[in-house]
């Protein structure tokens, strides 16, 4: 294991990919940030964060996992980044599908994984993880975030926090190279946000519904009980209301 700690970058996932291209990286290598200037969140989305106050890291692993399996990671670094503030706060977590989480109905972390794909198999990835640690205020577009200082109410040691969650991914990303998905998707699903309760939800097709999500399916899709019967969703097709 490295850890490379910047000051500010672009991105460290971009960091840790420009890394990975040129040849010479190993396995474990981990990059954080102060600051980033161009983080990026899922589906073209930017994730902001104050300066020196929350976790900014990028992990690189090498895998060998069937392409099929792919939300099997998404569920192992939701699973393992839940365990860790868990440490922190028990019982009050939650993994939104596919991989926010959630504090009560606030975003404090999100997961941006890039997979290197040879034929059919993952043979490395880049995970990011931003997670929302000491920061206090947040702007009005992301009024829906919190973090773990206003939950506890003091600072965390960010390296601390770090040393924990590398320890959380490491024992995930074992089970599943060991094959163990159904373990992995069991706990995944144990914390999932708003699992098997009457929620509202909307889709490109209706303003407002109710739904129950009651699995995940093996292409990692929502699936959702409706009064018009069983509805599978993909990412961007669903907004949880
Ligand atoms: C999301 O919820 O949309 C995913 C956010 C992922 C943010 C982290 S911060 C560290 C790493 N570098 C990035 O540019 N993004 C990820």
């Amino acid at each position: 294991m490295k850890i490379i700690k910047l000051d500010v970058t672009t991105s460290t996932n971009d960091y840790l990919k420009n890394l990975s291209i040129s040849g010479n990286i190993s396995d474990f290598t981990i990059i954080t940030a102060n600051h980033q200037t161009k983080g990026r969140g899922q589906i073209g989305q930017k994730w902001d964060s104050q300066k020196d106050k929350n976790l900014l890291c990028s992990i690189y692993t090498r895998l060998n996992i069937a392409t099929k399996h792919q939300f099997h990671l998404n569920f192992a670094v939701s699973v393992a980044v839940l365990k860790t503030l868990d440490y922190y706060k028990k019982n009050i977590f939650s993994i939104k599908w596919p991989n926010d989480i959630m504090a009560s109905d606030r975003k404090i972390s999100g997961v941006l994984i890039e997979n290197t794909l040879t034929k059919n198999t993952i043979t490395s990835s880049i995970i990011g993880i931003g997670v929302n640690i000491n920061q206090v205020v947040f702007d009005k577009q992301s009024s829906k975030a919190t973090s773990l200082a206003n939950i506890i109410g003091e600072e965390t040691n960010l390296d601390e926090f770090l040393l924990k969650l590398i320890s959380n991914i490491k024992k995930e990303i074992e089970l599943l190279q060991k094959g163990e998905l159904e373990e992995i998707k069991k706990k995944y699903m144990a914390n999932l946000y708003k699992y098997g309760i009457d929620s509202y939800f909307s889709d490109s097709s209706s303003d407002k519904f109710i739904g129950k999500i009651t699995d995940i399916n093996s292409d990692g899709k929502l699936v959702l009980e409706t009064v018009i019967g069983k509805v599978v969703y993909g990412i961007k097709e669903i907004v949880f209301l």
